[in-house]
């Protein structure tokens, strides 16, 4: 057992407190790699902004979980000798699908989880997000829990509406959980295809342009439970530059759309605090790669085209903390 206090990582508790009442929501970006892990973590020291690092499951099998111990206390011994004197660091179990998945990463040093039962019914969703609750709670670890199922890019807006989080549902489902925070389903949804052209409007520029989210559902859940922490997944904003650059440069990412910036802006200063952030990353590292490989053929050294992936990754994050979600300034 490796308690994540032994590491220099801290939980969600505290800075999800500020961080709704501060009207500003926390970066919760995904990673996979020591590039990512570094411009993750040299944008929040530079931004002075706390920050939580998640995996997937999958993420956690790539890397390898005793590796992924380590980055994250390297990531935390990084943040000092960049000079931050009190990183504020959270490693976060993201998607986690089973009790004994969530047991596994408290026991080697995670300091917060997601049990996703938004597949099971209600009822059952509670049943295992309670399960999950009573374990991480005796090691001061945080949960997060998911209410509602995200929209799939296969479903028609107004199906994907019935999937919405029920505003009727929360109260009950946050006392009986006992969980610190719950992911919520008002039209965000994963990966870099969040809607069908059909789905969409088109600007003057023939650009297409996404429904809104369904702000009228957060208003009714943060009217139900003041003051708690609300999660927003499936948040990347698809930059249409970094898919121009992929697509300019032998990739293929057609009517790949994303969630504009000004809505998560918008979300970001309500009890949203903590918005999670994937494909953009996973867009602002392959853009560079592509870019990099086209004007450099000669290359093989993988210094020399993850160098500017990771600083294409920095910028992004950076850029999210300061114009987005307003983490900025907050250690
Ligand atoms: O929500 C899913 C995240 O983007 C992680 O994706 O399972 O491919 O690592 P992954
Ligand atoms: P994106 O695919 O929009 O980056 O969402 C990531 C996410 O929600 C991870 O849980
Ligand atoms: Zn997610």
């Amino acid at each position: 057992m490796v308690s994540y206090k032994e590491l220099g990582l801290v939980n969600t508790k505290k800075m999800f407190a500020k961080a709704v009442k501060g009207g500003y929501a926390i970066p919760a970006f995904n990673f996979n790699t020591m590039e990512q892990m570094q411009a993750i973590v040299q944008a929040a020291v530079e931004t002075k902004s706390p920050v939580i690092m998640q995996v997937s499951k999958g993420a956690r099998k790539y890397a390898n979980p005793t590796i992924l111990r380590y980055m994250a206390q390297g990531a935390v011994e990084y943040a000092k000798e960049l000079g931050c004197k009190k990183p504020q660091i959270v490693l976060h179990l993201d998607h986690g699908d089973s009790y004994e998945t969530c047991k596994s990463c408290i026991d080697s040093g995670f300091s917060s989880v997601m049990i996703d039962g938004s597949h099971l019914d209600f009822k059952e969703n509670i049943k295992l997000t309670k399960k999950v609750v009573a374990y991480a709670h005796k090691h001061d670890v945080t949960v997060e829990a998911e209410l509602g199922v995200l929209a799939g890019v296969e479903d028609e807006v107004s199906a994907a509406e019935s999937h919405y989080t029920k505003p009727e549902e929360v109260i009950e489902f946050a006392t009986k959980t006992g969980c610190d925070s719950f992911a919520i389903s008002i039209g965000t949804s994963h990966g870099a295809y969040k809607f069908t052209p059909e789905q969409c409007t088109k600007d003057k520029n023939g650009k297409l342009v996404p429904p809104p989210l369904a702000f009228d559902i957060l208003k009714a859940i943060e009217k139900k439970l003041p003051g708690f922490p609300i999660v927003l997944h499936g948040s990347s904003s698809v930059p249409q530059d970094e898919v121009d650059t992929i697509n300019k440069f032998g990739g293929k990412l057609p009517d790949a759309v994303g969630i504009p910036e000004s809505q998560l802006r918008k979300a970001a200063k309500s009890a949203v605090c903590k918005i999670n952030i994937d494909s953009d990353s996973r867009l602002a590292m392959t853009a560079a790669i592509r870019k990099h490989f086209a004007e450099n053929p000669g290359h093989f050294d993988p210094r020399q085209y993850l160098t500017p992936a990771r600083e294409n990754m920095k910028k992004m994050y950076i850029h999210k903390i300061m114009k987005v979600l307003g983490s900025n300034d907050k250690l």
